[in-house]
């Protein structure tokens, strides 16, 4: 199984570029299944990526990836379609259930496996479910695979989901792309990657307003001709490494290829805890800085501030003056970077769904796992700042959400190696 060995104490210097969105590419790629022929560009290579394209190819899809380019394209001539999202290819992505909505949209019938528990929470998908039943699909859960029908094809209907998810709302709006009528979906999620996804099913074809969180949606006809969609920027990916810029910069990181307005929350917080950033069009310098500042955060849905970047603030708060808090309400589980953290000196309690973290506290190097995506990558950045030598188990995780880590890192002067 691969590591990763990192020598920590390593100033950054040099520019990291952001790759495309893996959470904006996902869905656009179940969407995919509605189109006849489309080009994406930006396709971030990611495991995760990988395996929805594995899946496109299962259903019957004709795929095409650029590895050189970062751009698929794919043909769906409508030919030996498999409405199936096996077990094997669900388990390890959860994304792997957005097929559902756009495969009832087009074939009126789909089996996807459920996507069952994963590391962070238990993550159900009655909210998914919940919205295409209000579109008049038939579902039922039989040996560990949700059934769904909808012969006559799908309804508009009004839907109001009891709380935001991104997932339902993304599956919701791509299922209610040809149903009958109007579709109004109220409390939808907002993030840039849903807005993404809005665009893509726009060039489509399909008549989409929003407003706030209301999104609506009239019955529409699938285009014929080829639509060409560039992903929008790992906003994720970005603030990781504004992170490892806050605790590392020599005398300044560049980031590029990005856009700042997407990340106001993100910006906002990492000011307040007192990082030196300058703010440009299409990308953001990290400069070198020092006194950092306690902060208490709450991770909330889009506009606020991510729960993806949860794990990686905490590391940077590890450096910072005084206690910090930070009360994690959308994920149940998502602390389980906290006991490799502090194996390596950090000084992190946990009551309820909050951690209190003090600082600043020096760290030191150890053998630590990686237990998911997001806690992956703040062992990396403690590994960066660690005295000695940090060694990172299970990295499959990291490997899953991140495009180039090593290379990216290496080019700005860290010591990092995959073994
Ligand atoms: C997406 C992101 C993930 C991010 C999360 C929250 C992708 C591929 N993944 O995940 O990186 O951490 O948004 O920003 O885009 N819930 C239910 N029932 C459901 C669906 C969700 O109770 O049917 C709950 C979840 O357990 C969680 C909360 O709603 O507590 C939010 O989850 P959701 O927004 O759906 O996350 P994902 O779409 O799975």
């Amino acid at each position: 199984m691969q590591k990763l060995i990192i020598k920590g104490k390593k100033d950054l210097s040099g520019k990291i570029s952001i790759s495309g969105s893996k959470n904006a590419t996902l869905p656009i790629l179940a969407a995919s299944i509605l189109a006849n022929n489309v080009k994406i560009k930006n396709v971030p290579l990611v495991k995760d990526i990988l395996t929805m394209i594995e899946l496109l190819n299962f259903i019957g899809l004709k795929t095409k990836l650029s590895k050189k380019k970062n751009i698929i394209e794919i043909s769906n001539l409508d030919k030996n379609i498999n409405t199936l999202a096996p077990y094997k290819l669900v388990k390890t992505m959860r994304a792997g259930v957005l097929v559902l909505g756009s495969l009832l949209a087009k074939y009126g019938k789909a089996k996807v496996s459920l996507p069952g528990g994963c590391a962070i929470g238990t993550r159900p998908v009655d909210l998914h479910l919940f919205a295409l039943k209000k579109l008049g699909a038939k579902i039922k859960i039989k040996n560990g695979y949700i059934i769904a029908e909808a012969k006559n094809g799908l309804k508009g209907a009004k839907i109001k989901f009891p709380s935001i998810s991104v997932g339902a709302t993304e599956n919701a709006l791509i299922a209610a792309f040809k149903a009958k009528g109007k579709t109004i979906l109220k409390n939808c999620a907002i993030e840039p990657e849903i807005k993404d996804l809005i665009s893509f099913l726009k060039k489509l074809g399909a008549k989409i307003n929003f407003n706030g969180r209301t999104i609506i949606i009239k019955e529409s006809k699938v285009k014929n001709s080829k639509i060409i969609h560039k992903v929008i920027f790992d906003r994720i990916e970005l603030g990781t490494y504004m992170i490892a810029g806050a605790l590392l910069a020599k005398k300044k990181l560049f980031i590029d290829k990005i856009d700042p307005k997407l990340v106001k929350s993100e910006i906002d917080v990492l000011k307040k805890i007192g990082v030196k950033l300058i703010i440009k069009k299409t990308s953001i310098i990290v400069k070198k800085g020092g006194g950092l500042k306690r902060i208490n955060i709450i991770t909330k849905p889009y506009p606020h501030f991510p729960t993806d970047l949860q794990a990686q603030l905490m590391v940077l708060l590890t450096q910072a003056k005084g206690e910090s808090k930070i009360k994690e309400n959308i994920f149940e589980n998502r602390f389980m970077h906290v006991p490799e953290l502090k194996r390596m000196g950090a000084r992190i309690e946990i009551k309820n769904k909050t951690a209190f973290i003090k600082g600043p506290t020096k760290l030191t190097g150890a053998e630590v796992m990686a237990t998911d995506l997001r806690a992956s990558v703040s062992l990396v950045l403690a590994g960066l700042i660690a005295e000695n030598k940090t060694i990172i188990n299970r990295i499959y995780h990291l490997d899953r959400g991140y495009e180039f880590l090593e290379r990216k890192l290496k080019n700005c002067k860290a010591e990092i190696k995959r073994i």
